[in-house]
């Protein structure tokens, strides 16, 4: 399954696109590529510094605690993709999530490419522990990047019985494009949302509302009814 800043939206930690999102209150050119953080490092650190530290003070939801139950309960069957870059699904419990677009919790070094746990507050000054040099960026894929685990995500999309994406407005590629792929593969596909998707008409089935609600009950019919 794959989910999106929805997921994280009761935890208290904002969206992007929706109304009030992150996109419409910065300029992601400048916070989100490898082009804005070479200009201002600085600005792109305290971009990234902040959501560290809204991630670090929020509390998993409801949601994240039934997808960890979900998978810890079917371990060899439940792949979790996420887009979110905060570790909710991990402090709810859940053993093993792929973070496409990288996460907070990780610093990298963008001239010898060395990773280490981030601290809450990263300054672009802070010299790498590998090779010293003051090339410290957030382990987080930006714009024009690749994201991080793709081998292992089409390997799990092209086995897939069924594909579900939750919380996730369907508008940045690749994931986007897995709905596509998992069904062109022969999953079933669901979308759970608060509202559609751009991708919506792709899946076969929908169900809208929030995630706390929406997410557990849709779980605990997963585990009841499969067995
Ligand atoms: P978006 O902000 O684009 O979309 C958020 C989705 O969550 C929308 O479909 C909302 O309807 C839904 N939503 C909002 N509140 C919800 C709630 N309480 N319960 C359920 N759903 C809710 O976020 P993403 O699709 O995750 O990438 O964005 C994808 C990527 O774009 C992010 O990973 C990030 C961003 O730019 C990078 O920074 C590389």
């Amino acid at each position: 399954m794959l989910t999106g800043a929805g997921l994280s939206a009761e935890s208290g930690l904002g969206t992007f696109r929706d109304k009030d999102g992150l996109w419409t209150r910065y300029d992601l050119n400048e916070v989100a590529t490898p082009e804005g953080f070479a200009k201002n490092p600085k600005l792109v650190h305290e971009f990234y510094n902040a959501r560290r530290a809204n991630s670090l003070d929020a509390q998993p939801n409801a949601a994240h605690a039934a997808l960890a139950r979900l998978q810890r309960a079917r371990p060899d069957r439940v792949t979790l993709i996420t887009q979110n870059v905060d570790d909710l699904l991990e402090r709810a419990g859940a053993p093993d999530v792929i973070h496409m677009h990288g996460a907070l919790t990780g610093a990298l070094c963008a001239s010898c490419g060395h990773r280490w746990p981030a601290p809450r507050v990263m300054d672009p000054d802070s010299p790498c522990p590998a090779c010293a040099r003051p090339a410290t960026r957030p382990d987080i894929v930006w714009f024009g990047e690749m994201p991080y685990h793709m081998g292992r995500i089409e390997a799990a999309l092209q086995g897939a019985d069924l594909f579900v994406a939750i919380g996730t407005s369907g508008n940045v590629y690749p994931a986007a494009g897995f709905v596509q792929e998992a069904g062109l593969a022969g999953a079933q596909t669901l979308e759970l949302n608060l509202e559609p998707s751009a991708t919506v008409s792709l899946f076969d089935d929908v169900r809208f509302g929030s995630a706390t609600a929406i997410i557990p009950a849709w779980v605990a019919e997963v585990l009841d009814d499969r067995g």
